[in-house]
């Protein structure tokens, strides 16, 4: 479906955003692997976290969808069955990433996980490399790509350092470590979001957590309590933008996760002169079990170029294409360091938002690890083509708000992969 994005007068009103798809996916994952049942309210139907349901449903555990959320029956932490066929991740990274450490440890059992066209160019030798340390059987097309088989047999821990900051990676160690014999650590030279180790926490796991890194131990059973999914930061992050770039918005999004390792975004928009007042955690000095909701009352302003240094990178890695967005329109020179891993994402982010908005009228160049973009002020408008990307989608759809002359935006049907309400969210707060 391919569509047009007018300028906009100032967006307003009141909102809740959709639930975080992160911790969507490790709570369905848990929930599988867990003894008793657990509730999921707010679970994000969406096609990445709806294949997270197929996934553990093809694993044997059993999933009601209600209204309000999700039931899971899991099958226990050591019983998930072996399915007749491939698991089908579609286009979801995280599941694909996270999915085998808890299979490295179901022994006796093999599992094939494959995916769309785009996850078939997303590398899988990031949790190959650390699952086989610990003594797990993988095999992969070139040893680098789905489809990604696991034969499951016993598992040790080990004291792993994460070779790129990877939420992904060291949430997959993480699973497998609770299978595993001993201890196993997961060292973190940069931190990334740490949902799976306060869910882990919740469920009665004993997980240390200091300035190098976070440890596990083999558990026996998890016993999470109800989980209620906050709203997605990620997603909330394109509002965000909206607002603060179109002239007289003001609007109010509610019940947004806001754990310090999200919202490494907000923290640049603020930067860079954007309004945006919430109640953002602080980092805690040890790990904690919540997960810390606000909302967020943001408001368009006048923006100066930034710099984006590597340990702010993880903080923020989906937001960025924002960044070079909001880049756009301030003053002076904004650049992006250390984010070579865009290039590994839904698409490589790097070439695909560089060309996208210089097709739009910005000045804006590629590093090999970032961007930099000089701001012109404003974004004349023309045509972006999502290429499956749902992030390049609705970053396509802000920056026609925001543009002089309006964006058509190819392939905006990707949007439903993270954020299925998106257009619906944007028309009541462009026509309220
Ligand atoms: C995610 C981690 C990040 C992020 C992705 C979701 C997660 O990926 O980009 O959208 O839920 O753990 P990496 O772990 O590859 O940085």
């Amino acid at each position: 479906m391919n569509l047009r994005f007018e300028p906009s007068a100032g967006l307003r009103g009141e909102l809740r955003a959709p639930p975080d798809k992160s911790i969507s996916h490790r709570a369905a994952l848990l929930g599988a692997m867990a003894s008793e049942p657990v509730r999921v309210d707010n679970y994000l139907k969406a096609a990445d976290t709806k294949a997270t349901l197929e996934a553990v449903r093809a694993l044997g555990a059993l999933v009601e969808v209600h209204l309000k959320g999700i039931v899971v029956r899991g099958t226990g932490l050591r019983e998930a069955r072996e399915p007749d066929r491939a698991i089908d991740v579609q286009n979801a990274g995280t599941l694909l990433r996270l999915l085998p450490g808890w299979l490295a440890g179901q022994q006796g059992r093999s599992f094939t996980l494959d995916g769309d066209d785009s996850i078939r160019r997303r590398p899988v030798d990031r949790v190959m490399e650390p699952l086989a340390l610990m003594g797990a059987h993988l095999t992969a097309r070139d040893q680098r790509f789905a489809p990604l088989r696991v034969d499951g047999g016993p598992l040790r821990g080990i004291t792993y350092e994460l070779p790129m900051p990877s939420a992904q990676v060291k949430s997959c160690v993480l699973f497998a470590g609770l299978l595993a014999e001993g201890a196993t650590r997961v060292l973190e030279p940069i931190p990334s979001r740490d949902h799976t180790e306060r869910m882990l926490l919740r469920a009665g796991v004993p997980v240390e957590r200091d300035d190098a890194g976070v440890t596990v131990r083999r558990a026996d059973e998890l016993m999470l309590d109800d989980i209620v999914v906050p709203g997605d930061l990620s997603s909330a992050a394109f509002l965000v933008a909206a607002g603060v770039l179109v002239g007289g918005s003001r609007l109010v999004i509610q019940d947004v996760g806001v754990n310090w390792t999200r919202t490494g975004f907000l923290r640049i928009v603020e930067r860079m002169g954007g309004i945006v007042v919430g109640d953002l955690e602080e980092r805690p000095a040890g790990l904690v079990g919540e997960e810390p909701v606000s909302d967020l009352d943001v408001a368009a302003g006048a923006l100066q170029a930034t710099v984006v240094e590597p340990p702010e990178v993880p903080l923020a890695i989906d937001e960025l294409p924002l960044v070079a967005l909001l880049g756009c329109f301030a003053e002076g020179e904004t650049v992006v360091r250390g984010a070579q891993e865009l290039r590994l994402k839904e698409s490589d982010r790097i070439a695909t938002v560089v060309e996208g908005l210089r097709d739009l009228g910005a000045d804006i160049e590629a590093t090999e690890d970032g961007f930099a973009v000089r701001g012109t002020g404003g974004l004349r408008g023309g045509v972006i083509d999502a290429g499956g990307d749902h992030r390049l989608a609705m970053m396509g759809a802000v920056a026609g708000l925001a543009s002089s002359e309006g964006v058509e935006v190819l392939g905006m049907d990707a949007a439903k992969v993270s954020y299925p309400r998106f257009l619906e969210d944007l028309e009541q707060l462009v026509g309220a």
